[in-house]
């Protein structure tokens, strides 16, 4: 088991299978993109399905989460989903994607054994949109959320990144949407992860913040806090229920207590945090043939450094070096 100083357990792993996107969202990269890593430096299928077998069989991994950048644009992607669904005991396996391209992948991928899919939809005005991510896709976005529920992918969750002066006003039609549809809507703080490193605190819409928009429209109750277990998202029924809203407190209402994290990079590397200063190469271990339990042994010591919360708050916080595109979402 991948248990760390502090007796967390590493259940959940997040495995990014590129740094590329189509979209420039402000809050994860500038317009112009970044130096996306070179193919040779990417794990190739075969090296992320070993990796991940690694962690199903013998770490005790029970979730895989396929991340990006955007996973959609890694063409293996059904492939490595029809093989990490083969795994015994056969782990949960879903994405998360900004939803270009789901209208054509969501039923292969369903058909690959894909148990679910959260998309991320800041805002429902086709202006605002190219404003927030620079290109015109919003018409793809919604297609794509429509296909996933027509595929039988549940629960669709809905990401939402509220930002002050850009989409902040539409935190409660971005939900409205989400419950005529089907989708489970999580709002999300704005964590330190961009690129650009132009995060403010005080610039940042917070779960208060949402919690008093959402309510000037919505009653809502908070959940059962024994059904969250290690669950990022805060969850309230809307109006009575049975439909429910999440909101991610991720820097003021911080889940790193019951964090059952741990991370693959795209080159290979484990962060065993979104917030790491550090990595374990375990692409340059098994590119110099590394058997399959020396890279358990490698994985485990890296787990067990992790830290026991991400610091946004410390006087000597430092953002991590590689954005959220490239951590893995
Ligand atoms: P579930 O699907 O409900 O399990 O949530 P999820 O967190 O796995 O979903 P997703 O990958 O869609 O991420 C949604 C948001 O959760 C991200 O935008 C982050 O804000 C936050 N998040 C995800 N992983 C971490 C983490 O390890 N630490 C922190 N602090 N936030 C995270
Ligand atoms: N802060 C919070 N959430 C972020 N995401 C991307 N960058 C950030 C950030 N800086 C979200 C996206 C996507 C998920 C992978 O992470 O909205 O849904
Ligand atoms: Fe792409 Fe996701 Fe970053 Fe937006 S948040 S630019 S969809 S990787």
């Amino acid at each position: 088991m991948l248990v760390d100083s502090f007796g967390r357990v590493a259940t959940d792993l997040r495995v990014s299978l590129t740094d590329r996107c189509n979209l420039r969202c402000a809050y994860c990269m500038p317009p112009e993109g970044l130096d996306w890593l070179p193919k040779p430096e990417l794990l190739t299928a075969d090296e992320i399905c070993r990796l991940v077998a690694i962690g199903v069989e013998r770490l005790g991994v029970t979730e895989v989460r396929y991340t990006g950048g955007e996973p959609l644009l890694r063409r293996e992607l059904t492939e490595i989903v029809t093989r990490t669904t083969a795994l015994r005991p056969r782990p949960h396996v879903s994405i998360t994607s900004n939803g270009i391209g789901l209208a054509r992948l969501a039923a292969p991928l369903a058909a690959a054994g894909l148990d679910r899919v959260n998309v991320s939809l800041d805002t429902l005005d086709r202006e605002t949109f190219v404003r927030l991510a620079h290109r015109d896709r919003l018409p793809d976005v919604l297609a794509g959320l429509s296909a996933a529920v027509a595929a039988g992918l549940r629960p669709v969750k809905v990401n939402i990144v509220l930002m002050r002066g850009v989409n902040e006003h539409e935190a409660a039609a971005l939900l409205r949407y989400c419950l005529e549809r089907g989708y489970e809507a999580r709002f999300i703080e704005q964590m330190p992860l961009d690129a650009q490193h132009g995060w403010r605190r005080e610039n940042m819409v917070t779960a208060d913040e949402i919690l008093e928009a959402l309510g000037r429209e919505f009653t809502l109750t908070p959940d059962d806090p024994a059904e969250r277990g290690s669950a990022p998202a805060e969850t309230f029924l809307v109006d009575g229920g049975p439909a429910r809203v999440g909101v991610i407190g991720s820097v003021t209402r911080p889940f790193c207590g019951a964090c059952d994290r741990v991370r693959l990079t795209a080159d290979g590397q484990i962060r065993n945090c979104l917030f790491a200063t550090e990595e374990s190469d375990l692409r340059a271990a098994l590119r110099s043939g590394a058997t399959d339990d020396e890279l358990a042994t490698r994985w485990l010591a890296a787990v067990r450094t992790k830290r026991a919360g991400h610091g946004i708050d410390d006087p000597t916080f430092l953002q991590p070096s590689r954005p959220m595109s490239a951590i893995g979402g």
